[in-house]
């Protein structure tokens, strides 16, 4: 088992405790989730991919995806859009302004249907010159620094990371993370850390490392492998927050239900009980995977609309766990 290496990070001007950070995960890292890995250790977060046209056009929907705790530290919000003047027009209204946003990325990875047809996120990679004048566009408004979100390119017969790189970096942007997948792999097979190495090769901004980050081991081994200046955690992050922690560390069943039950609280905090309810299935999910029966509670939980009662059936499963004590599930 390695040590993870944790050093402080300088983006620009704006100069970070540590550079493991959490990646922007859409429906995911809203302030709630943002609060509970700040508080693990992670040195910078993103907020989901935020439409800028949405912002742009006041649509309320998108302008709650901008809603931060006090609690958080270091913030980036990611805008996603195809239009140069909305999206720099977007960072002077919303992001400028705001003390409590440090950076703002964008999202040039994005696979999703319903975004690249609009010719957003993954799609700006079949546009080369188009993306550099979002980046020009937006480097330009933007009083904060600037970072760019990419994939590898567009499928296996148009990489093209490397000249995105060097657009992003000729543009005055301060930091660029590669998921090393292309549009047409979306989420699946593996995480090509190999583009990360050559990425660093030949741009001298920071570059965070992204992709296939489940263990303490894969992070030690993707700085090892990549020499890249951070590294970005996305859905081994889901699993488990305490990979932010420290090193070697597999936390206790007890330690998981007391941080499903805090994020509820925050959640709930954040949008109403009912909602927060809801959402929260899917993280009590994640939290619990791999634990020995916990499909029923799981099941359980999915049905219940009552905190009380939710709070109950997460007590009686730690009392009638037997491993109480270390589970080491994450340990590889
Ligand atoms: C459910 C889900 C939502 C995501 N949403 C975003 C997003 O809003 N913005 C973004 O740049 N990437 C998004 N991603 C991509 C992740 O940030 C990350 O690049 C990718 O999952 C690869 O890392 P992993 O293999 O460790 O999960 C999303 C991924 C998943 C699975």
């Amino acid at each position: 088992m390695k040590e993870i290496k944790r050093v402080p990070i300088k983006i620009g001007e704006l100069e970070i405790e540590n550079n493991i950070f959490m990646a922007p995960l859409a429906g995911i890292t809203d302030a709630a989730f943002r609060e509970i890995v700040t508080e693990m250790g992670s040195g910078l977060n993103f907020t989901e991919m935020v439409s800028a046209k949405g912002l742009y056009y006041k649509d309320k929907g998108t302008n709650r995806l901008l809603k931060i705790s006090n609690r958080e530290t270091t913030l980036g919000v990611q805008i996603f859009g195809n239009d140069p003047y909305i999206m720099s027009e977007v960072v002077k209204r919303y992001i400028n302004e705001n003390e409590r946003v440090a950076m703002v990325d964008i999202n040039m990875g994005c696979p999703a249907p319903k975004i690249v047809k609009n010719g957003e996120g993954s799609a700006l990679m079949k546009d080369l010159s188009l993306a550099g004048e979002i980046i020009k566009a937006v480097v330009k408004a933007s009083e904060k620094e600037v970072s760019v979100k990419f994939r590898l390119g567009w499928d296996e017969n148009n990489i093209n990371y490397i000249e995105l790189g060097k657009i992003a970096e000729g543009n005055g942007v301060s930091m660029v993370t590669l998921h090393p997948r292309t549009r047409k792999a979306y989420y699946s097979g593996k995480a090509d850390w190999e583009a990360i190495r050559q990425l660093k090769e030949v741009l001298t901004i920071p570059v965070i490392g992204n992709g296939d980050l489940n263990s303490c081991n894969d992070i030690e081994n993707m700085f090892e492998l990549t020499k890249c200046n951070g590294v970005s955690l996305a859905r081994g992050a889901l699993q488990n927050p305490f990979l932010f922690t420290r090193t070697n560390y597999s936390p206790t069943l007890r330690e998981i239900i007391e941080l499903i039950k805090k994020h509820y609280a925050l959640k709930i905090n954040l949008i109403g009980e009912r909602v927060a309810i809801k959402e929260m299935r899917k993280h009590v999910a994640w939290y619990l995977k791999g634990q020995r029966n916990s499909n029923s509670l799981k099941n359980e939980i999915n049905t219940l609309n009552d905190l009380d009662k939710i709070f109950e059936k997460l007590d009686l499963f730690l009392e009638s766990s037997n491993e109480v004590e270390n589970v080491n599930l994450f340990v590889n």
